[in-house]
């Protein structure tokens, strides 16, 4: 799950996010999944009730999450509370290396839910992702 101006990739500070476009992420993680055996479903929004609302949807669809809530990790409660009604194994993802920018971005409101917190990798961090949540599956 991807949230607000990850639609953007590709036109956002290279420095910190590359180059790759939403589309072209996707479509590595796609791979990465086929590869691992797993199946992934995408979905990006800017507007931050129909991020809640696909969590409410998630349980019984879903075995695992992997969510970029983008700018919404730092301050969303209405995001932590779905995510914590989802009963489901998650993983945070940033592209940036979010604890080494300014210090707003150090805080999440969702990291304590999840199994675990990749930031810093580019498109990279999705691999491990999977990775981890293959094996939480897998227990
Ligand atoms: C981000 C980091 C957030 O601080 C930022 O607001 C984003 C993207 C990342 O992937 O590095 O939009 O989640």
């Amino acid at each position: 799950m991807h949230g607000v101006n990850l639609d953007q990739l590709g036109r956002r500070d290279p420095t910190h996010y590359g180059g790759v476009t939403l589309e072209e992420l996707e479509h590595g993680i796609s791979e990465t999944a086929r590869e691992l055996g797993l199946e992934v479903r995408f979905f990006q929004t800017n507007h931050e009730g129909a991020f809640v609302e696909h969590l409410h949807r998630l349980e019984g669809l879903a075995d695992a999450i992997v969510l970029n809530p983008g700018a919404w990790t730092h301050y969303s409660y209405a995001i932590r509370d779905a995510l914590e009604l989802t009963h489901l194994p998650a993983v945070e993802v940033h592209l940036s290396d979010v604890d080494a920018r300014e210090a707003w971005r150090r805080h999440s409101v969702i990291t304590d839910l999840c199994v675990s917190r990749i930031s810093g990798k580019g498109p990279g961090g999705y691999r491990d992702a999977l990775e981890r949540l293959r094996e939480e599956i897998a227990e």
